[in-house]
């Protein structure tokens, strides 16, 4: 059982580094291009040294999956809508759910959450979830932060919900409601109200593709997720559920801490806005976006973040938490750890020794993975000129303050000095 459960997390590891590798192209993490391609050599590996009887063994329960009724079915073409197989998929979801969590360490109790098994855990059985969200904005690291939290394989992930409302931020009315509705409803997993969101997922298929779980039924069962209902149902038998915002502003997202029943743990990540403006200079969905390429909207949210930030922190102290990208990155191992604490969640002994090896290899010297993550978040150095850098600074001075950044001087100073102070919100 130990066996079968760790050889998921292997499977499921290696696939989300492949899905980076084929969709994360348009929304993909400065730190992503750094992780994926040793991460996805063990798994290839892995997959090749094992014997054919246990790789069969391996696959074999993502096969009873895909396929719930027998090899017949897929030649006869019923349709996906039909309910029999809608209920064969979600009782063969539940089984696997409950096999991936044996073992696992429950907080009874600690992190001041209570639950002590699995239906505690799981909406159908009227439990609640762990509701891990992270709020930043585009280009701030969040693609590899969001998709450690989505390495468990019982996660179940909305990825970025908002992504229907084009490249804007939400400050305030009357875009907040709408959004705040939308977040609320999914995290709920109350799918009815959503159809806007699921149309936009139509043509637009990484409204879904993040969620691994979901999309495996979508990739395999043609039409199963535009159906409100199997969504819900599917959402809810999930012990773990994590989301991902890159734009609703601090100030209104703050409202989905005040919602007690849902008790979100929520991380604001937060990147110097140098590093966030050049990497969005890349883009090609940026430059025709204010809210994406100007400095001053970008440094003003900054600053109305920490507003909000300083306030959340004394009224949740355990539910808030900020984190700088630059810090995650220079020490991920260190910070993945705390942050898994903070959200209340056990730390997968596979995704320890995953992030053991890693940062074990950046002290030998290779080229490793972290190694280039702790450079990652600088590059804005070598690849601005000193006027651009100065022409964002000069919108940017109370935001950097506030963030512990500090300024490049001239041209000299920009390449060589540390743009990050040592520093922890209060
Ligand atoms: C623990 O959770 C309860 C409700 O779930 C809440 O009222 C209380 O303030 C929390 N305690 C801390 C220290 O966060
Ligand atoms: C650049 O700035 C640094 C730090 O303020 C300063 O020590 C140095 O003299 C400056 N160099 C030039 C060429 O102005």
């Amino acid at each position: 059982m130990m066996k079968r459960g760790s050889f998921y997390v292997l499977i499921g590891l290696g696939s989300f580094f492949l899905l980076f590798l084929m969709l994360d192209e348009r929304f993909g993490s400065p730190l992503v291009y750094q992780i994926q391609p040793t991460a996805a050599v063990p798994h290839t590996k892995q997959k090749k040294i094992a014997p054919k009887e246990k790789l069969a063994k391996i696959q074999k329960p993502v096969e009873v999956l895909l396929l719930p009724d027998t090899a017949g079915v897929k030649k006869k073409l019923k349709p996906a809508s039909s309910e029999k197989i809608l209920e064969q998929i979600i009782s063969t979801q539940r089984k696997l759910i409950s096999k991936d969590m044996k073992g696992y360490e429950y907080p009874d109790g600690k992190y001041n959450i209570s639950a002590s098994k699995l239906e505690d855990l799981v909406m159908e059985k009227h439990g609640r979830p762990v509701r891990s969200l992270i709020v930043t904005t585009w280009r701030s690291g969040s693609t590899f932060f969001g998709d450690i939290l989505n390495a468990h394989p019982a996660n179940y992930y909305h990825y970025e919900p908002l992504l229907a409302f084009d490249i804007v931020q939400v400050r305030g009315p009357p875009l907040s409601s709408k959004a705040l509705k939308w977040v609320k409803d999914l995290l709920n997993c109350e799918y009815e109200d959503l159809g806007e969101y699921i149309d936009y997922g139509k043509p637009h298929p990484w409204v879904f593709n993040h969620n691994t779980n979901l999309w495996k039924q979508c990739e395999r069962h043609k039409g199963v997720c535009y159906d409100h209902k199997f969504l819900s149902s599917m959402c809810k038998l999930f012990p773990f559920q994590s989301m991902k915002l890159v734009r609703l502003r601090l100030r209104i997202a703050q409202e989905l801490l005040a919602d007690e029943k849902l008790a979100v743990r929520m991380v604001l990540l937060v990147r110097d806005p140098r590093g966030i403006l050049q990497s969005r200079k890349h883009r090609d969905w940026c430059p025709s976006s204010p809210d994406c390429f100007d400095p001053a909207l970008t440094c003003a949210d900054l600053v109305s973040d920490y507003k909000v930030a300083v306030e959340l922190l004394k009224k949740y102290p355990t539910r808030f938490k900020v984190i700088r990208y630059e810090d995650l990155s220079l020490d991920p191992y260190k910070h993945v750890e705390e942050l898994y604490k903070f959200y209340g969640l056990n730390l997968h002994p596979k995704t320890k020794k995953f992030l053991d090896s890693h940062t074990k290899a950046s002290k030998g010297g290779v080229s490793s993975t972290f190694r280039n993550s702790a450079i990652a978040p600088f590059h804005w150095r070598t690849d601005l000129e000193f006027a651009e850098v100065e022409g964002i600074q000069e919108y940017c001075t109370t935001a950097m303050k506030y963030w512990g950044y500090v300024p490049a001087m001239n041209a000299t100073h920009q390449k060589e000095f540390n743009p990050v102070t040592n520093y922890a919100l209060k």
